[in-house]
C-alpha cells in the first residue's frame, strides 16, 4: 500500500526503515522520503511506528517472578 503518493513510498518501505533503525517520525521522514508534504501521511508513519514497537520482534517482555 502507498502510504505517500509524492514520495512514492508503502507501508513496506517504511517498515523496512523502522526495521533498519529508524524509531522516531522524522527519522522515517529522511530515511524515507516520505511525509515531507503533507500530515495525512506523518499520521500514517506514526501509526506504522506504533505498530512497530507493540509487534513481536522487539519485545522485551520483563522477567516475570521476583519475589
Ligand atoms: S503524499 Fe507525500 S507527504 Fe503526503
Amino acid at each position: 500500500m502507498i502510504v505517500c503518493h509524492c514520495a512514492r513510498v508503502t507501508d513496506r518501505d517504511i517498515r523496512n526503515a523502522i526495521d533498519d533503525g529508524a524509531s522516531t517520525l522524522s527519522a522515517v521522514v529522511k530515511a524515507t522520503g516520505a511525509g515531507r508534504c503533507c500530515e495525512p501521511c506523518r499520521v500514517e508513519i506514526r501509526g506504522l511506528l506504533g505498530s512497530s514497537a507493540a509487534g513481536d520482534h522487539h519485545a522485551d517482555a520483563p522477567a516475570a517472578g521476583g519475589l
